[in-house]
Parts: structure tokens; sequence; C-alpha cells
């Protein structure tokens, strides 16, 4: 019924390492070729934890699109904009909160989880508590039913379905839908509409999904139908009442492999990454001074790869050959540690060159960013404008 689009954020929380290369963005560089994608930047969902340092949300956030665009993200082929330039999201949020159980909200696990972890910090606010409700806002307002994410943002997808579901069921259903649907049937004109009432009972009847398909071909090809009774022919279509919000799938990421530097998960917090963006010199001297195997003390030991973070790395860049040099050299002592590290490097270095690349022009040029998120704003402020107007008129604000 609506085509495939994708929708994905993340919170502007510094410059980006080959942790979010490997695990997030090498994906949506994937996804941008198969489908139409929004990637935006969550500056109020960074807002909610770090409200008191406001000053250091801009920088994070253009720093952020610059990395986005070094690894390949093409503003010509998805759009990228900034939720907070988008006022509809908060609209709609507060929409939403109108009908959002509190229950629903403190469930959510990443509420404790999240309120633990950080515990230095107050977050028994308002907006942290809603912070699965704003998710849910960015996500319906486009209709989006693909969205990649993490396993730890499942729950949060989980919810905006849940919410879109009550949404529906609260406003979805006008008082009288079926007579209305059977009235947008007959503006099908004859042939069309016999056609619709086939397809429809071979899909309700026998759960025929290529009639199914059919039927949305065809009410895409009626040109001389409302919006409300396209919508209404779509729900009738499929034995549901409108369907205003789209229930959105988890596009889950696999758990990235990157490793850091000493072997635990890549992150920031663990002061183990190397950014996308890091100098050649920095890249070569973090590699260069990485741990090995604690038991390989002298060039003469043996040593063990499964115990090595180098290895990890090598899991991530080298090839079969390169693998096998590493397990016989290393296990028989017939290489060193640094001689080992060499191709590492080699391959981390030569797949920064393209993005270093990219940079550059933007770093040149700063206004060539600003353009891209200017016209990205514009494009998905559109898109939230038209879903804004179903849903102000199903909760009954539209009128003059
Ligand atoms: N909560 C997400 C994260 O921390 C970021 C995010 C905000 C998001 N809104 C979204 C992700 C909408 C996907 C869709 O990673
Ligand atoms: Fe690690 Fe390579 Fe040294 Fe073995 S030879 S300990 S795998 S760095």
């Amino acid at each position: 019924m609506y085509a495939e689009r994708v929708l994905s954020g993340m919170r502007p929380t510094g410059r980006l390492h080959l942790g979010h290369y490997h695990g997030v963005l090498k994906n949506w560089v994937k996804l941008q070729n198969e489908h139409p994608c929004l990637f935006f930047v969550a500056d109020w969902h960074a807002l909610t934890t770090a409200y008191d340092e406001p000053g250091t949300i801009g920088e994070n956030a253009w720093e952020m699109v610059i990395d986005w665009l070094a690894a390949g993200v093409d503003p010509s082929q998805a759009t990228l904009f900034i939720q907070s330039r988008v006022p509809e999201h908060a609209e709609l949020h507060l929409l939403l909160s109108m009908m959002t159980p509190l229950g629903w909200l403190e469930r959510v696990p990443t509420y404790k989880d999240q309120q633990e972890k950080l515990e230095h910090k107050d977050l028994s606010t308002y907006g942290f508590l809603g912070y699965p409700l704003l998710q849910s806002a960015d996500i319906l307002i486009y209709r989006a039913n693909r969205v990649p994410v993490g396993e730890d943002q499942v729950p949060h997808i989980e919810f905006s379905r849940e919410i879109a579901r009550r949404f529906n069921h609260l406003y979805g259903r006008e008082a009288d839908f079926e007579e209305k649907a059977r009235e947008a049937v007959k503006k099908l004109g004859a042939k069309r509409a016999k056609l619709y009432e086939q397809l429809r009972t071979r899909f309700q009847q026998e759960g025929d999904h290529q009639a199914l398909e059919r039927g949305h071909a065809l009410l895409d090809e009626a040109q001389n139908l409302s919006m409300g009774d396209r919508e209404r022919l779509f729900g009738f279509l499929e034995g549901s009442s409108k369907m205003i919000l789209v229930e959105p799938d988890a596009l889950l990421t696999e758990a990235a492999k990157m490793p850091g530097l000493d072997g635990q998960k890549m992150s920031k917090s663990y002061n183990n990454t190397i950014s996308l963006r890091e100098s050649a010199d920095s890249v070569t001297k973090k590699i260069r001074t990485m741990q090995t195997d604690p038991a390989r003390v002298r060039r003469t030991d043996p040593g063990d790869p499964d115990k090595c973070p180098v290895w990890q790395f090598h899991l991530v860049y080298s090839d079969e050959g390169t693998k096998q040099w590493v397990q016989q050299g290393c296990r028989s002592a017939g290489i060193g540690c640094i001689e080992c590290k060499h191709p590492v490097i080699d391959a981390v270095l030569k797949e920064q060159e393209p993005m270093h690349e990219r940079a550059q022009a933007y770093l040149d040029d700063p206004t060539l960013v600003r353009n891209i998120i200017a016209d990205g704003c514009e494009r998905a402020r559109k898109l939230a404008l038209e879903t804004m107007r179903d849903v102000r008129e199903a909760v009954g604000l539209s009128y003059a």
C-alpha cells in the first residue's frame, strides 16, 4: 500500500568511529540503493540526557553529518535532515502523548536500564520518560515501515507498533466506514469496481496475497480518488479499518563485529576507538601500540591469536591467505607482532582513504553540508505534513 520506506536516526554524540561504520553506516549505504531512505540527526533525543550541556549538540550534529557523508551516505539518494528542524515531530509526539498510557512508557526496558547506567544524572524527567514516544513520532510521521536499528532499539520499535495500533484503533474507525468504503468502490467505475471486489474476496477468503498486491496496483492506478477514499479502499481491501499510521518493522542490523583497540566492543566510553576520519599517523600509532597476546613477551614466544585483539581486526579486514599467515606465524613465533599488524594498518588506511576524500570537500566548504540538510529538512517536512493533516483530522483538530 505504501512503498517500502526506510527511516533511521542517530543521536549526535560526537565523532563517529569504525564501530559505527561497520555496524550502522555501511548498512545505510546499502539500503539507500534499495529503498527510499530518510536518515536524521536525533538532536531532541540527545537533549533528553544532555539537557544540561546544550553547547555540544550543534557541533556534534554537523560533525556527525560529515561522517555520514564521508562514509558514503549519498544525499542524492537518501534524505538527510535534523529532527528539530521538522517541528511536526514534536506536534505528533504531543498528540500521541494524549493516548499513551503511562504504564507503557514505564515498562520500556531501556527506561530503567539507562537511568541506572547514567545514575550520576537526574533522568526522572518527563522528556526522558517520553523518549520512546518521541522515537515513535519520528517513525510514524513518515509512515516508515522499515527501521534499521541495533538489538538495543528493538523494544522501541515494538513500542511504536503498539502506539500505531492504538492510534488506528481509536481514530481509524469512522462510524460509517463500511458505507463510505462501498461508496468509494463505485467511484472506481464499473469495470474496476468489479475487479476490486473479486480481488478483495480472494484475499479475504483465501488469503491470496497476489490478489492483495493486484488490488494495491489497481488503487495506485486509479487517478480520480480523493486521499480519504483511497485510504478507505486500501483498508477495505485488507479487511481492516482505515489505517492512519503504519506499524513499522525493525530491520535488525547484525551486531557489529568491530572490536576496539583493546578487544572489547569499540565504544567511546571504553576509550578504544579509531574515528572514521582519524589521521593516518594516528591510526598507525594506535594499531602499532595495540595490546597483543600477553603471553607473547619475547619475539620468540609463540602466541595465540584467540587471545589477541589484533586477530579480531584481521577477522574484519583480512583475506583467507593473510589470516592463515597470522595463525601459523603467530603460533610458531614465525612472525613478530609488528609484522602481523602491518596488513591491518594498511587495510584500515585503505578503507579510510575515500572517507577522507569525501569529507574534505565538506570541510573546505561547510555551506555544502548546510545546503544538503536544508534540502533534506524541506523534503522531510513535506512528508511529515501529509501525515499530520490526517492525524489532525483524526483527532478532531481540523475544525473550522
Ligand atoms: N534511539 C535511537 C538510538 O539511540 C535514535 C533514534 C531516535 C532513532 N529516533 C529514531 C532510531 C527513530 C530509529 C528511528 O539509537
Ligand atoms: Fe597477535 Fe599477531 Fe602478535 Fe599473534 S602475532 S599475538 S595475532 S599481533
